[in-house]
């Protein structure tokens, strides 16, 4: 039988980038009128490199939200000279839940990046001690590595060492792109989980050239084959808690993507739970959606699960072909599903 409606617990972004001053006001809205809480990337220009900054960039979330029942969750952009007692200050402060790691150069903004991992073993050594999670952004960037073999790579150089030397660090491998990734994941301990992203599960690297170059289809990890989409729809879907929601959603101004060198990012916010729960009932599971956005994330990080619910109606939804000045991710097209609205066990509908 097809459902006509679905109320889940109300989802969280695990991996999301907010931007700052008038984007964040643009943006906000997209993720906050949907999810309940989000972990927000440090990846601003200058990068979020203290728990000042971090306190500061997420009270102007705050303020940008405007009262949204809506939780901003910080973290720290490592660089080669973070201090570990930087870091634990600011987990046991409450500021920050968890450090990301950007390899120099991977990606946008990430020029302060970490130039070799070797250079933070002191943090992860007491982020590992203190409890505190490492996100990676999980690609290489030597220039004799074919840009779409960064991440499996990535693995074997960087990651696979890592787990080895510090297994009780809690890593998310984020943004998986690969089947490599995945069943590295999946051959892991209960500390290595990952993201997915509505666009890797919806999109192969075909989707940047079909028919001309298609810049909006461009992120970085980039796009791979049919075969680890396959892999990666595959993990989304079995039920596997260190599985779970984090979209990613990268806006850019149309300008700076439409270039002669595009900027990578794929903003998904305003279409990712309709892209979710498509990609859920085209592989026959709608029933698991609530535990892959809803419940494994917060798991993962020692949250509870939200009080709110979100309903979904399964309806025909025209994602516009701009929104201000961004080209939303699926622009033009028409998914099965959409956000009908919020429900509060306490406090009445919230939206
Ligand atoms: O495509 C991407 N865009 N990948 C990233 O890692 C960063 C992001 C951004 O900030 O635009
Ligand atoms: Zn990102």
């Amino acid at each position: 039988m097809t459902e006509t409606s679905l109320t889940i617990r109300r989802p969280d972004d695990w991996h999301v980038h907010l931007r700052d001053g008038d984007r964040l006001a643009m943006v906000l809205g997209e993720t906050a009128r949907v999810f309940g809480r989000a972990i927000v990337m440090p990846n601003l220009s200058p990068p979020v490199t203290t728990v000042k900054d971090a306190a500061a960039y997420r009270n102007r979330i705050r303020q940008s939200g405007k009262g949204a029942r809506f939780v901003p969750l910080m973290t720290l952009y490592l660089t080669d000279a973070t201090d570990p007692d930087e870091v634990e200050k600011g987990f046991r402060g409450g500021v920050i839940v968890a450090c990301k790691l950007y390899p120099a150069h991977a990606t946008t903004n990430s020029e302060h990046g970490v130039t070799d991992v070797a250079r933070i073993r002191p943090v992860l050594a007491r982020m590992e001690k203190v409890g505190l999670p490492l996100l990676v952004h999980g690609e290489v960037t030597d220039t004799d590595v074919d840009v779409f073999d960064r991440e499996a790579v990535f693995i074997e150089r960087i990651l696979a060492p890592l787990v080895r030397d510090f297994p009780a660090l809690r890593i998310v491998f984020e943004h998986v792109t690969t089947k490599d990734a995945v069943d590295f994941v999946a051959a892991q301990a209960k500390t290595v989980a990952a993201t997915i992203t509505p666009h890797h599960l919806m999109i192969n690297r075909n989707a940047m050239f079909r028919g001309g170059f298609r810049p909006h289809a461009y992120c970085l990890p980039v796009a791979k084959r049919e075969v680890h989409r396959l892999a990666l729809r595959k993990a989304a879907v079995s039920g596997n808690p260190k599985f779970f929601l984090g979209t990613d959603s990268a806006p850019h101004a149309v300008a700076t993507k439409e270039s002669a060198c595009g900027c990578a990012g794929i903003y998904n916010a305003p279409v990712a739970m309709s892209a979710y729960a498509t990609v859920f009932e085209e592989e026959g599971a709608l029933d698991r959606l609530e535990n892959f956005a809803s419940h494994f994330g917060a798991e993962f990080y020692g949250m509870p699960v939200n009080e709110d619910s979100l309903m979904l109606e399964r309806a025909p939804f025209t994602v516009p072909e701009r929104i201000g000045d961004m080209v939303p991710f699926l622009a033009g097209e028409t998914l099965n599903w959409r956000v009908a609205g919020l429900a509060s066990p306490t406090k009445g509908p919230v939206l």
